[in-house]
């Protein structure tokens, strides 16, 4: 087992139940897939590895991937959410080095993790592709205060609940086979089936409901081909029990919204650039952020911090915070 990057006890935050600093971080596209046999290719995959080779492997830089888990060593936030998209086209030798790239982040009780339309490129077996990431995913002990449920036929893991000091991590996989030429999402009946009780008990049990998705649940929050194609029935779950933050991933750009809660007020939802993008344009710069819930009165208090890419480095980013809008 390599050393992590992020010292973090196996019970990071979970026996304090009046603070947490957690990072965001998505879209690290941290794999490549050449070197993939032209069976593996024989479907969608092609479409991917194309698209990687002609243009995106200029712009998801390991450099700047390795310069974000250098400044988020020296963070040391208790936890770390991802959500998705850690491989460009899915294939099992990516998942396996997208996993090995976590056992190098940090422990499992670490990290909290959903999968990406990217991971779930085209048809692969769950075991050897996104199930390898099953430590850094699924249920834990924690979780069950919250949920017994079994996961979803499809998303075996999904949905997770994890709590960490006054947080209960939820995830949900939006992460399916999609047609050629699309890359939407759905988080499916099964998952739905679960996601209402859960959001529920962990609200009655006084924690703070962060929602980790890769796909925003705002509808029309998204171009058609890139859409959630169930978020109308997320966004009413939500609507009637409740979450205090949603955290998404896949537009590579710094996007703030909400969604109207059970009292009237909206929930924020919050998406982030690309982990790993040597991208200048405004919005689209690597980023991650840090979050802190503070529990108080008898309530919550949220902050927010961005790290940014620039000139080389990760530094304080004072140009966005999405609790200001
Ligand atoms: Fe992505």
């Amino acid at each position: 087992m390599p050393e992590s990057a992020l010292k973090m006890s196996e019970s990071a935050g979970a026996d304090d139940r009046t603070e947490l600093t957690f990072a965001h971080i998505t879209d690290a596209h941290l794999t490549s897939p050449d070197g993939a046999s032209a069976g593996e290719l024989m479907n969608k995959r092609i479409l991917g590895a194309l698209s990687w080779r002609r243009r995106r492997r200029h712009i998801h830089r390991p450099s700047v991937l390795s310069a974000l888990v250098t400044d988020l060593a020296a963070q040391a936030p208790a936890h770390v959410a991802i959500t998705g998209d850690l491989t460009q086209i899915g294939l099992p030798m990516e998942c396996q080095a997208a996993r090995a790239w976590l056992d190098e982040l940090a422990p499992p009780a670490g990290v909290s993790l959903v999968p990406g339309n990217h991971d779930r490129y085209a048809r692969a077996a769950w075991a050897e592709t996104v199930g390898l990431w099953a430590p850094y995913a699924a249920t834990d002990a924690t979780g069950r205060v919250v949920t017994r449920d079994p996961g979803s036929p499809d998303a075996p893991e999904f949905p997770a609940v994890r709590v960490r000091g006054p947080v209960a991590f939820i995830g949900v996989s939006s992460s399916v086979v999609s047609p050629w030429f699309m890359a939407t999402g759905r988080v499916g009946a099964a998952q739905r089936g679960h996601l209402g009780r859960i959001l529920e008990r962990a609200g009655d049990a006084g924690l703070f409901r962060v929602l980790l998705i890769h796909h925003t649940p705002v509808p029309g929050g998204d171009k058609w081909r890139k859409r959630l194609t169930d978020a109308g029935d997320v966004a009413r779950l939500i609507g009637r029990h409740g979450a205090e933050l949603v955290l998404h991933g896949h537009t590579h750009r710094l996007q703030t919204s909400g969604l109207p809660g059970p009292d009237g007020r909206s929930v924020p939802v919050v998406g982030l650039s690309s982990a790993s993008a040597d991208d200048p344009r405004p919005g689209r710069e690597a980023r991650y952020s840090l979050w802190t819930v503070q529990h108080a009165d008898g309530g919550h208090r949220l902050t927010h911090r961005s790290r940014v890419f620039r000139d080389g480095l990760f530094a304080e980013g004072t140009d966005w915070n999405p609790l200001d809008q």
